[in-house]
């Protein structure tokens, strides 16, 4: 007699309400400082997460596929580290690709909790997930990571905690924002200590990282007008992205990725009733990415409670995925 199969198991959206509160404040407080600057987490609608999604499939965009394939290549590895029945927490979950990879390698996982600001995104990966893997219970969670979360898996479920953080996602926080999350992170796996799998992209000749941020096709400077795009449809704005130009260019001394929007002129810019001036050149910063070495990584992430179990990479050593443990 065939069984029927489990079914899907979707638990509702728990909603952090994350945006669009923030969004009005942090981009009129951003657009008054010295320098400019915007939030890169608001460039998660969902448009900039479509955009994301394609900027992933694009040649010059190698930590995707380079990630995707430590995963796959070292699977069994991770999921033996692992062990069996892990609740499994993604922090920047987005299309949830390479959960897919992860949630077939483990060993009877506990559960899977998809954490992004991206709401429709979200929704939407976690269903796919859900079909996936019947019988997997899925809690959606929208929320800025950056705040404390309270996710009801965590209540409902004693299991040991895997924190899934891939993407180099990470490279975005600059050094104290990062120690504060992987804090965090290290908090969300409660007394009985859990472990976190991250990614990180690893500082390589400038020529290619500068490429991975400023593609041909252009898909790239896309998601970074989005952003603008994002700020006229839900404040009411009036900016014209075409005369902002996209620009990546990497910092040595800083180790990262610097990704601005460049007025080409001279203009003014309504956000509601606030006016903002613009002169030629005039940049607004959008992005940092980090990049790291294995060695310095592991160190900030020590004085924040993690240690290394393992680090795995790529033959080129473009990437790296490390297994950590909280200490
Ligand atoms: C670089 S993408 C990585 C996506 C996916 N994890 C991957 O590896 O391809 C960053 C993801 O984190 C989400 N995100 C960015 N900032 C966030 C924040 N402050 N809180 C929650 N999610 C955030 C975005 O919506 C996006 O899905």
């Amino acid at each position: 007699m065939n069984r029927p199969s489990p079914a899907a198991r979707v638990m509702p959206l728990h909603d952090l309400h994350p945006a669009p509160d923030d969004l009005s404040a942090e981009v009129l407080s951003g657009l008054r400082a010295e320098p400019r600057t915007l939030p890169c987490k608001y460039f998660y609608d969902a448009e900039g997460s479509k955009l994301f999604d394609r900027i992933c499939e694009l040649e010059e965009y190698y930590p995707t596929r380079t990630e995707i394939g430590i995963l796959s290549d070292q699977a069994t590895a991770i999921a033996d580290s692992v062990g069996g029945e892990a609740l499994v927490i993604e922090l920047g979950s987005g299309s949830s690709t390479k959960t897919h990879r992860l949630l077939e390698a483990l060993t009877k996982p506990a559960g899977y909790v998809p954490v992004d600001i991206s709401r429709a995104h979200l929704t939407e990966a976690a269903a796919r997930i859900a079909r996936s893997f019947p019988g997997l219970p899925v809690w959606p969670v929208c929320a800025d990571f950056n705040q404390e979360l309270d996710l009801p898996a965590l209540e409902s479920s004693g299991a040991r905690r895997l924190i899934f953080f891939p993407g180099s996602t990470i490279g975005n926080f600059d050094r104290p924002a990062r120690a504060a999350l992987l804090r965090r992170s290290a908090n969300l796996c409660g007394a009985k200590g859990g472990r976190m799998l991250i990614g990180i992209d690893l500082i390589k000749d400038v020529d290619r990282l500068e490429r991975a941020y400023d593609d041909r096709d252009g898909v790239t400077a896309a998601f970074n007008r989005n952003l603008l795009r994002r700020i006229n449809r839900e404040l009411g704005a009036d900016f014209v992205p075409e005369r902002f130009a996209h620009e990546a260019t990497f910092d040595p001394v800083e180790a990262r990725i610097e990704m601005h929007l460049v007025s080409e002129v001279d203009q003014s810019v309504a956000i509601g009733d606030q006016r903002f001036r613009f002169e030629r050149g005039e940049r607004i910063c959008t992005e940092h990415s980090y990049k790291f070495t294995i060695g310095g990584f592991v160190e900030g992430a020590a004085e924040a409670g993690w240690a290394l179990e393992h680090a795995f990479t790529d033959a080129e050593e473009l990437f790296a995925l490390l297994l950590l443990q909280t200490t």
